[in-house]
């Protein structure tokens, strides 16, 4: 697992640019962090590194945002409204947790996995951002995968 700091928005935004400019096919990066924490941040970096030119926000009244104009296609998962298991199973999410295409880049992912539910992907890291101070927050990722 590794850890590292960042100490404004800035990094954690060129964090996720550098993911996302050597991101491979068929990657989930699942994002656990409080409300505020930067899960967002870090997505707008992922989604810049990727060559998306359209402006990420939350999806957290759409669920799923798709950006097909980088390199890879961008999916971006929100699933903080999906609080139980049946919201989530019928929520149609199956396809980009079992058969990601590009990039599958999912806020709360925790809730996924805490419910049972299943994932496959080639490659998985999961991330968690804990909010330190104003200003500074704590990454640690880990990589798993088929
Ligand atoms: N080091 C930092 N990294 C990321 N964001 C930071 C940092 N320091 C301060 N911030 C601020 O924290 C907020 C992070 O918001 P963001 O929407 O990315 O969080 P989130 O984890 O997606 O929250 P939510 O659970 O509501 O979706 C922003 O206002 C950002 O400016
Ligand atoms: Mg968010």
């Amino acid at each position: 697992m590794a850890t590292l700091i960042s100490r404004s928005p800035e990094e954690t935004l060129a964090l996720g640019r550098a993911w996302g400019e050597s991101a491979m096919p068929s990657w989930i990066v699942g994002l656990s962090g409080d409300l505020g924490a930067g899960k967002t941040q870090l997505v707008k970096g992922l989604a810049l590194g990727l060559g998306v030119t359209a402006r990420v926000h939350s999806p957290t009244f759409a669920i799923v945002c798709e950006y097909a104009d980088g390199r890879l296609p961008l999916a971006h998962l929100d699933l903080y409204r999906l609080e139980t298991a049946a919201a989530l199973q019928g929520a149609g999410l199956e396809d980009y947790l079992l058969a990601p295409r590009g990039v599958v880049v999912v806020e709360w992912f925790e809730r996924w996995l805490d419910h049972g539910l299943p994932v496959d992907a080639a490659r998985l890291r999961r991330v968690q951002i804990e909010t330190v101070n104003a200003n500074e927050r704590r990454i640690s990722y880990d990589d798993t995968g088929a």
